[in-house]
């Protein structure tokens, strides 16, 4: 196998006397999508948090390609709230990353603009997104994240906010435009069916102080949740993960990361 894009070995984190992450190891291969599955509040926008810097770790190491992460962040990042600029139009919120890399204005409009076709934002560079759907918005979220070209991509719940229909549709819209694109990108969320539908691996954690309890590899073909056999199929992986989640194991020291050593703190 080659070298892991990402590597999380051991880390931990807390919030002042709140233990978050206690023990995460963890890894991502080059054009792999893998997600973080776990309870709201069991820490994974943290993780996120962790990648890029805005946290810092207690304990363990985080490598990319091979590579102390230090300073550098590879990551393009899609927060949890779809936060595009209410006040800009949407062509001025998808070019909002590359400007904050150094691009002028035109230049980043010049590389967003072949996008909108494939983001289905045609016709509506110039309306502002209290003027889109839900699921626009995340779309230009999305575009926004992906044209800055970074090696990973980081994505916190991006559908979260949508309602179940919308948010099945965007899931396979996801899953196709990852098919094409083969971007290395992380996902977290709560949501099993959305986990098995869009990822190649499946990390759950448990409740916090976050442990990974079960590490899952999703074989299903793609693309997933279009004929009946697939669907019965992810049916089962689904309720096998919900057990999982619902009654984690007590003995954690059985769980995947049976081989790490104890955090470095307390926890
Ligand atoms: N800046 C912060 N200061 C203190 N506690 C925080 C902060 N951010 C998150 N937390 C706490 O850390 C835990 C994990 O939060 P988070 O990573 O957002 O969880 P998730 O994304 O899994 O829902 C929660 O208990 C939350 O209240
Ligand atoms: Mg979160």
């Amino acid at each position: 196998m080659s070298a892991p894009r990402l590597l999380l070995k051991n880390v931990a984190c807390h919030y002042g006397p709140v233990d978050v992450l206690a023990n995460i190891s963890l890894t991502v291969q080059p054009g792999e999508f893998v997600s973080i599955l776990g309870p709201s509040g069991s820490g994974k926008s943290t993780l996120f948090k962790l990648l890029t810097g805005a946290h810092r770790p207690d304990a363990g190491n985080m490598l990319f390609d091979g590579l102390p992460l230090d300073g550098r962040r590879p990551f393009a990042f899609m927060p949890q709230r779809d936060a595009l600029m209410p006040w800009r139009r949407i062509l001025d919120n998808t070019t909002l990353g590359l400007e904050v890399q150094g691009l002028s204005r035109h230049e980043a409009r010049k590389r967003v603009m072949p996008l909108f076709a494939e983001f289905g934002l045609s016709g509506f560079e110039r309306n502002y997104p209290a003027e889109l759907s839900g699921g626009m918005r995340q779309r230009a979220a999305l575009l926004r994240t992906v044209v800055q070209d970074k090696p990973m991509l980081l994505l916190d719940e991006p559908f979260g906010a949508l309602d179940a229909l919308t948010r099945t549709g965007m899931q396979r819209w996801l899953e196709a435009m990852w098919a094409h694109h083969r971007w290395t990108a992380m996902l977290v969320t709560h949501d099993v069916r959305e986990a098995v539908h869009l990822s190649d691996r499946i990390y759950v954690l448990s409740p916090r102080p976050a442990r990974v309890i079960r590490e899952i590899v999703i074989d299903l073909p793609r693309p997933r949740m279009v004929d009946g056999v697939t669907r019965r199929q992810a049916a089962e992986i689904e309720a096998d993960i919900l057990d999982t989640l619902f009654h984690p194991p007590t003995d954690l020291t059985s769980a995947p990361n049976e081989d790490q050593t104890p955090c470095r703190r307390s926890c």
